[in-house]
């Protein structure tokens, strides 16, 4: 943490202080997280942040301080923050002392920001996705001044290590391996609001999850866009299956996931790491988007359906028992029948475990919302509902194989469909359901997978 930080944090402790005795009650803060793992992430962060000052965490918005970490990947997480904003705006009519703000990666689009700043008055404070340690500094200047305050950054600065973070589960946690993305996917806005690509040095990144693992954490998933080019860039280069490696050596660290991984960037070294360290877990999110490769040249995206399905032939001849994930874009400018029946075929021939399917949403900024071609929402539709289907039947038959076999499973929480039960997950992500009670959350244990159901197992504890 940079010492403005901490004087700025120090600051905003007394403010909180101050307020809690006026009121005669703590002063409460809700983080409500929009989007994917980094933006979990970061709001951990902005959590440990808020604790450090005094606040009490609520999940409720209700709370004194509610701020909303936006994602604006498509359109609909956009129009989900404006339902929440009507809602909130009601709560501080009623309670005019209450302090709301946005931040994250919406708040790097210059129109939002504009827009929260015309017609929605009410908002206190907005800060963007490069200044979010700045958050104590920030508002204590509103609880202080009374004034909004509107801070985005257009850039990237420094990484700035060791704030305080508020972990969601005591055994398991996500750590940033980079920050940002170059790949720049001709529908994506992330490399517009997360800046270029930056990675973390080896040595932080390890020293982190060391006194994550002495804290009681034993499971980790390494987070990036792409973290299969970090370390590219560091003074002194270092690749990702290495840092794997080194992150598996760590003692008392029983699992390592990492998320995501570009089908272009994967390397042979890595799939060597991977099958010989037990403690990474059998499952690979690889998003496809498209099985066409006119569509795949159009996305930017750097292969062919056949260099993909070649990439998935050597991975599953080094680890047979591997899950495999993907992410799906329908109706992508110019996409044709034809090209949608390639992805179809990709989804046939891989035989994904699940795979997240999207409605292709145009962002402003990124080349594909201005191609010519842009298909239809009746024909987008249709296409959405065949796919669905398909890699439905497909997945649900995959969670098959597995019955029968005992596996390690982590426990992460109680059943909430059926009490005397536990929810644990499997190393291939698929969760399995069995007979516990509380003392197993954040255990792993050895569970026999007596029945299939869907997306789940129902199972037995073998002792
Ligand atoms: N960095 C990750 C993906 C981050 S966004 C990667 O490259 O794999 C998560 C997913 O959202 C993407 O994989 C893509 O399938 C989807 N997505 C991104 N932009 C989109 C858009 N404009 N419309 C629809 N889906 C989109
Ligand atoms: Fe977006 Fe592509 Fe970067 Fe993923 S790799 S964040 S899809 S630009
Ligand atoms: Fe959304 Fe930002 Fe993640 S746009 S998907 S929260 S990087």
């Amino acid at each position: 943490m940079l010492s403005e930080e901490r004087a700025a944090l120090e600051e905003l402790k007394k403010t909180v202080q101050e307020e809690t005795e006026r009121r005669g009650r703590p002063l409460s803060a809700c983080v409500v997280t929009f989007g994917c793992q980094m933006n979990e992430r970061d709001s951990e962060k902005l959590k440990g942040i808020l604790l450090a000052a005094g606040f009490e965490e609520s999940d409720s918005e209700e709370a004194d301080f509610v701020l909303y970490n936006t994602c604006t990947v498509r359109e609909n997480a956009n129009t989900r923050l404006y339902g929440h904003l009507g809602h909130v705006n009601n709560m501080k009519r009623q309670h005019p002392d209450k302090i709301i703000g946005i931040c994250g990666c919406m708040m790097q689009e210059k129109d939002e920001v504009e827009r929260i700043r015309v017609k929605y008055p009410f908002v206190d404070i907005v800060f963007g996705t490069y200044n979010i340690y700045r958050l104590a500094e920030i508002l204590n200047r509103r609880m202080r001044e009374g004034t909004r305050v509107i801070e985005v950054w257009d850039k990237e600065k420094e990484i700035v290590e060791d704030l305080p973070v508020k972990r969601e589960a005591a055994w398991k946690s996500g750590v940033n391996i980079m920050f940002g993305c170059n790949n720049f996917c001709s529908y994506c806005i992330v490399p517009y609001v997360r800046g270029r690509e930056r990675s973390r040095d080896p040595k932080d990144i390890l020293r982190e999850i060391e006194t994550l693992v002495r804290d009681g954490v034993i499971e980790v998933m390494l987070l990036g866009q792409n973290v299969n080019s970090y370390g590219k860039n560091l003074p002194e280069p270092v690749s990702f299956a290495q840092l794997l490696d080194a992150v598996c050596q760590i003692p008392g660290l029983e699992r390592v996931r990492f998320m995501t991984s570009h089908p272009k960037d994967l390397s042979d070294e890595l799939i060597a790491v991977m099958a010989k360290n037990p403690k990474v877990c059998r499952h690979l999110h690889l998003p496809v988007q498209s099985g066409s490769d006119g569509i795949l040249k159009a996305m930017n995206r750097h292969y062919t359906k056949e260099s993909y399905l070649a990439l998935v032939e050597r991975i599953r001849t080094a680890m047979p028992e591997i899950s495999l994930t993907t992410d799906i874009i329908v109706g992508f400018p110019g996409e044709t029948e034809e090209d949608f029946e390639e992805t179809m075929d990709v989804v046939r021939r891989v035989r994904f475990d699940s795979a997240f399917t999207f409605i292709y949403s145009p962002r402003t900024g990124t080349p594909a919302a201005k191609m010519p071609d842009q298909v239809p929402q009746e024909v987008i539709k249709e296409r959405f509902a065949r796919l669905l289907d398909l890699v439905q039947s497909i997945g649900s038959r995959q969670s098959l194989r597995d019955v029968g076999r005992t596996m390690p499973a982590l426990v992460e929480s109680l059943d909430e469909a059926t009490p005397g039960r536990v929810t644990g997950r499997l190393g291939n992500n698929v969760c399995v359901h069995f007979e516990g009670d509380e003392s197993l959350i954040g255990h792993i244990v050895n569970v026999h997978l007596d029945e299939a159901h869907g997306f789940y197992y129902i199972g037995t504890e073998e002792t």
